[in-house]
């Protein structure tokens, strides 16, 4: 039985890799999807593909026009949002001039990882819950990263990024907790998932394979996730009131602990 029958539903990044598996399984689970992208021309695509119940808007993460607008359009075409997913990010490796390790980074170059990958989350949040709250349910989730629970020594503005996003994550439930929203909100930690964000790291034709092998023989179950998986988990988060695998949160008896899934790793 579809799991999101009749759930109005926003992905953002979903012009490519896990922001485009979420948006095709939430679609398979009865949702309407509002796929957003920066790459407008494959997130139009991927849109016509799904066919009914899906569309495409153009939101750059950043822009916080971009997010009142798109809540425009949501409270004209729909007067709701059940679930938010703020799946957008970037490692800043091919889109700023680097480099990212802490001895020597590019202070703009780390301020562009963090306006994508945290302030973009926040706006995603703060406009949800304007939303959300009106209708007393909603289920916000935030696309962090392994990264985010470990440091990454050539990827400092990432991690950075994506521990921030786990910490605002908290916020955020705890906020909405207080104030008796009724809107969940949770993070998910990738390890390393099959996308196009790995072809910078991946190199040229011949030694993509091996180094597709050489990184999955690094996580536990012996290979690289696939997007689906995250999909899935997305999908579970999205459904349920809560999740097993509690973990983290607030030495506050009266508040719920925030949940994290932690994948692959
Ligand atoms: N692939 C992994 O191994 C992995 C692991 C952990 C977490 N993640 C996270 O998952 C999310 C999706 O990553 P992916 O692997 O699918 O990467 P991807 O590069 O395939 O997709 C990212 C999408 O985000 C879009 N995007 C970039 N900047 C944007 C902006 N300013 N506004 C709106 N959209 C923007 C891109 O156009 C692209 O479609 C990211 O937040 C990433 O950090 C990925």
């Amino acid at each position: 039985m579809p799991r999101l029958d009749d759930k109005v539903t926003l992905v953002t990044g979903a012009a490519s890799g896990i922001g485009l598996a979420i948006a095709q399984r939430f679609h398979d689970e009865g949702a309407t999807v509002v796929l957003t992208d920066i790459a407008d021309t494959a997130g139009a695509a991927n849109a016509a593909a799904l066919g009914e119940r899906a569309r495409y808007v153009h939101l750059d993460v950043r822009e916080e026009d971009d997010w009142r607008s798109v809540f425009a359009m949501l409270k004209a075409e729909y007067d709701r949002l059940d679930v938010l997913v703020n799946n957008a990010g970037i490692t800043g490796w091919p889109q700023t001039k680097g480099p990212h390790d802490p001895e020597h980074l590019d202070l703009d170059s780390w301020h562009q990882v963090h306006a994508t990958n945290l302030d973009g989350v926040a706006l995603g949040c703060k406009y949800a819950i304007q939303m959300m709250k009106l209708h007393h349910t909603g289920s916000i989730i935030n696309i962090s990263s392994r990264a985010g629970l470990v440091g990454v020594p050539a990827a400092a503005a990432y991690a950075s990024s994506k521990a921030a996003v786990r910490n605002h994550t908290k916020s955020v439930a705890l906020y909405c907790a207080q104030q008796g929203y009724g809107i969940r909100c949770n993070s998910i930690h990738p390890g390393a998932i099959l996308t196009p964000m790995w072809d910078f790291m991946l190199g040229p034709e011949e030694t993509r394979a091996a180094n597709i092998q050489a990184l999955g023989s690094d996580v536990p179950i012996g290979r690289m996730g696939t997007p689906a998986e995250v999909a899935h988990a997305a999908v579970r988060t999205a459904h349920r009131r809560r999740i097993a695998g509690r973990h983290g949160g607030h030495a506050s008896k009266k508040l719920p602990d925030p949940v994290e899934s932690q994948l692959l790793r």
